[in-house]
């Protein structure tokens, strides 16, 4: 505590000693399945004392593996499946509710397997986070594996990225990048750039909290210029 004195009054007061920590971010994290990426921000965060916490997991789907290890943790899960809604605005209008109640400064899709509706995507612009399993702006969508392999490339990886209404397309905040090998399948490549995107994923969320990212021009740097390339070559 510091004591300071009132010049001429004669009188003392204590002013409260300060402590200046950053506010915590709240983030809401969207899986589908697995939930591997999930896991590996939910690790780093509680590991390397981001200035966030995972405030919730949400699925469309009940049977997502994920959720399990969100109910493991303690972290506050909820479905909203799409099958009970007639319309992609009604699903979409259902989800925004379930994430707002969380208050989010950081929406993440961690293999959340709908398209969303511009309104839903303009809700969350400039704070909602995808990653992709290819090297955008190259193959979006499904299949992303296979299609390297089809197309002879030597080169694979992930994309980490702000979300745009255009599908798997915005401001690129990380990428990996790993070799395609003779003889990969769509399998052995997958399990390759995944090593990778646990790594990259956790980075960029941790880049968001700490408010180290700018988008100029629908170019994202690191303000201090933190490499932007996980190369596992
Ligand atoms: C990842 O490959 C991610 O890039 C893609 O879907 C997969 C999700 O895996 N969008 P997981 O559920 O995080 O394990």
């Amino acid at each position: 505590m510091v004591a300071e004195g009132l010049a001429g009054e004669g009188r003392f007061y204590e002013a409260p000693l300060v402590t200046l920590l950053p506010p915590m971010k709240s983030i809401v994290i969207l899986i589908s399945g697995r939930g591997s990426n999930m896991e590996a921000i939910v690790q780093r965060c509680a590991a390397e004392g981001w200035p966030a916490r995972v405030a919730a997991v949400i699925s469309n789907r009940a049977d997502a593996a994920g959720l399990q290890f969100a109910a493991a943790h303690g972290i506050v899960s909820a479905v909203v499946a799409h099958t009970a809604f007639t319309t992609r605005e009604a699903f979409d209008d259902a989800l925004a509710a379930a994430i707002d109640a969380h208050r989010p400064d950081l929406v993440v899709l961690a293999g959340f397997m709908r398209i969303l509706g511009e309104r839903f995507v303009r809700r969350y612009e400039g704070r909602m986070l995808n990653i992709h399993p290819s090297l955008l702006p190259m193959f979006p969508g499904l299949h992303t594996h296979q299609r390297a392999i089809d197309a002879g490339c030597k080169l694979a990886g992930s994309t980490v990225h702000f979300v745009t209404p255009q599908l798997d397309h915005g401001p690129i905040v990380l990428q990996s990048v790993v070799p395609v090998l003779t003889g990969d399948d769509a399998d052995t490549l997958a399990a390759r750039v995944l090593a990778t995107e646990h790594q990259i994923y956790p980075r960029a969320v941790r880049w968001f909290v700490e408010e180290a990212l700018q988008i100029e021009h629908g170019v994202v740097r690191h303000r201090a210029a933190e490499p932007q390339l996980l190369a596992a070559l």
